[in-house]
């Protein structure tokens, strides 16, 4: 996984729960952390990481990945250059998730493998297919959800079905809480 997202990872952790807590989730991990934003680095340490926030917080792993998506979005869309169009409504932004800013990544980080996003219009919203051999539809979730404080409109997302571990099928609609 690219450093940059541990950079985004340790931020949101820092600001939220402040410096010595990021310091604690490494040594709990065993890890060192000097991520820099084009390494690339073991997914297994996100894993880790995220099993120590767990174990902190009580909270599930599910549910803290999720939270670091949500949290996460703003930091991403910071690290994009301005030059990248960006979708000025909730649907179209989910779209180019796909069609246009994980391409950005491509471009920016070389050698990264962002997931894949299938977008298909469903009479009710949007439904979105995440696949990838990551296994973090948890993150994804997260971050779709954090379109809605994005674009400070009500966007719900629902997970409507699991193809299995890896994969996920959400339901993203416009104007429900
Ligand atoms: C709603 C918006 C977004 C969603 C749902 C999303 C989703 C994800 C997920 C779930 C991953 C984890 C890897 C995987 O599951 O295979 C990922 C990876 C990544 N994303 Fe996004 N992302 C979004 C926006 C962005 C933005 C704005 C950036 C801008 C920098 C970005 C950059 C990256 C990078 C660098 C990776 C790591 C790829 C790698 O290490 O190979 N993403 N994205």
């Amino acid at each position: 996984m690219k450093g940059v997202l541990f950079n985004v990872v340790q931020e949101v952790v820092e600001e939220t729960y402040g410096e010595d807590t990021w310091d604690d989730l490494l040594d709990d991990a065993g890890l060192e952390g000097a991520y820099t934003a084009l390494g690339d680095y073991p997914d297994h340490e996100l894993v880790a990481l995220v099993a120590a926030a767990s174990l902190r917080t009580g909270l599930g792993p599910d549910a803290v990945l999720r939270t670091v998506g949500r949290l996460a979005l703003p930091r991403l869309l910071d690290r994009l250059p301005p030059t990248v169009p960006l979708a000025d409504e909730p649907m179209a932004f989910v779209r180019s998730v796909n069609d246009i800013i994980h391409p950005e990544v491509l471009k920016l980080y070389p050698a990264s493998h962002p997931p894949v996003f299938d977008c298909k219009d469903d009479g009710d919203g949007l439904m979105v297919r995440y696949r990838s051999t990551r296994r973090l539809p948890d993150l994804a979730h997260g971050l779709l959800e954090a379109v809605d404080d994005h674009f400070e409109q009500s966007v719900s997302v629902e997970r409507i079905a699991d193809d299995d571990e890896a994969n996920a099928v959400f339901l993203v609609r416009v104007g429900e809480a």
